[in-house]
C-alpha cells in the first residue's frame, strides 16, 4: 500500500487524511498549526515538522490549503514539498485555486520531474470523511490513471477533465453556484420572517418545485434558525468569490452577479462574519434588516 502525504490539515485535509486511514492507506500529515494534526495523529498517522519531510515519505502529497498563494508556499518554500522530491513522487492538489495560477505552478513543478494532478473536489468535510467527494481532475492523463485507485479511495466520483486548468475552472464556476444560492436562499428565508410567516412554509413550496437544491432541501432549514456547523468557511468562500472575479476578468469575461457577491461576502467578512460557515451569510443579510 502507497503512502499518502497531506499537507493542509485544516476542515478539508483533516478529514481526507481520516478517511484514508479508515480505508488502509498509511498517511503523513504536515499542518503549519500543529493542534489541527492531532486527531490525525490519534489515529495514526505520522506527523511531520516540514513539507519537505511529508514528501520524502509519500507516494502521492495531496496539498489541500487555503489558496495559490499557500500551494507556492508549501511546495515551492523553504523545506517545501520540492525539497523532498524523488522518483515517481506526484502532487495533487486538492486546494481551490485560480487556474491560471494552477497552469505555473504545474509547469514549475512537471519542468522539475515531479507529476502534477489538479484534483478540485466538491464536498466538504462531512462528505470527504465517507469517501464521497467527487474529484475534478485535470493534467497528463497517464497520471491521473495512475493516482485513479487512490482518487477512487477519495471520491465516489473521479472525473477526468482534460489539460490542466480545466478541472479549476470548473470548480470556479461551482462555487459561484454555492455562494448564489445561499445568498439566494438567505433572502428568501429574511423575507418570508420579515413578512411575517413561517419560512419553513417557504422552503416546503421551493421544494416542491424543479428548481429546488440540496441546499435548499438541506442546509436551508438549519439556516431558518441560523445554526450551522462550519464545514467550509465563509470567509474562503469570500475568497473563492475574488478567485472567480480575477478569473474572470483575465479570459475578458464580465460577471455581473459575481462582482455583486464578491462585495456582499467581502462586506460579511469585514463584519466579523468570516469564521461562520457560508450559509451564514443569511445572519449578515438578516443583520442588514434590522437597520
Ligand atoms: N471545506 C470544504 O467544504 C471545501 C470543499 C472543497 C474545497 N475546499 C478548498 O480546500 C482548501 C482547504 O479548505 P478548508 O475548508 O480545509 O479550509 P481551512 O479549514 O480554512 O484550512 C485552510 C488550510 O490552509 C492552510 N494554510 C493557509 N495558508 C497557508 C500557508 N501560507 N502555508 C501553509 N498552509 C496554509 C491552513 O493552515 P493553518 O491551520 O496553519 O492556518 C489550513 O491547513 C481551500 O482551498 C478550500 O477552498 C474546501
Amino acid at each position: 500500500m502507497i503512502t499518502i502525504g497531506i499537507v493542509g490539515t485544516g476542515m478539508l485535509g483533516e478529514a481526507v487524511g481520516l478517511h484514508l486511514m479508515d480505508v488502509g492507506y498509511k498517511v503523513i500529515v504536515f499542518n503549519r498549526t500543529k493542534e489541527k494534526t492531532r486527531k490525525l495523529k490519534e489515529k495514526g498517522a505520522k506527523v511531520a515538522e516540514t513539507p519537505k519531510q511529508v514528501a520524502e515519505n509519500s507516494d502521492v502529497v495531496i496539498t489541500v490549503v487555503k489558496d495559490a498563494n499557500a500551494v507556492r508556499d508549501v511546495i515551492f518554500g523553504e523545506k517545501g514539498i520540492m525539497e523532498g522530491k524523488h522518483n515517481g513522487m506526484c502532487i495533487a492538489d486538492m486546494s481551490t485555486v485560480n487556474p491560471n495560477a494552477t497552469k505555473e505552478i504545474s509547469k514549475q513543478v512537471t519542468e522539475n520531474d515531479v507529476d502534477y494532478m489538479e484534483i478540485p473536489v466538491m464536498g466538504g468535510p462531512n462528505v470527504a470523511i465517507k469517501g464521497k467527494l467527487v474529484i475534478m481532475a485535470s493534467g497528463k492523463k497517464e497520471i491521473f490513471e495512475k493516482c485513479k485507485p487512490l482518487f477512487e479511495s477519495i471520491a465516489e466520483q473521479s472525473i477526468y477533465l482534460g489539460e490542466t486548468g480545466t478541472a479549476h475552472s470548473i470548480k470556479l464556476a461551482m462555487n459561484l453556484q454555492i455562494a448564489m444560492l445561499a445568498l439566494a436562499l438567505s433572502e428568501g428565508i429574511t423575507l418570508t420572517k420579515k413578512a411575517g410567516f413561517d419560512p419553513e412554509i417557504f422552503l416546503k413550496i421551493l421544494n416542491s418545485t424543479y428548481f429546488k437544491t440540496g441546499m435548499s432541501e438541506g442546509k436551508a432549514y438549519k439556516m431558518v434558525d441560523e445554526n450551522v456547523e462550519p464545514t467550509f468557511t465563509l470567509a474562503n468562500l469570500k475568497k473563492d468569490l475574488d478567485t472567480i472575479n480575477d478569473a474572470a476578468e483575465s479570459f475578458d469575461s464580465e460577471l455581473p452577479m459575481a462582482k455583486i457577491a464578491r462585495k456582499i461576502y467581502a462586506d460579511a467578512t469585514d463584519a466579523g462574519f468570516g469564521d461562520l460557515d457560508y450559509t451564514g451569510i443569511i445572519s449578515y443579510i438578516r443583520k442588514l434588516s434590522k437597520k
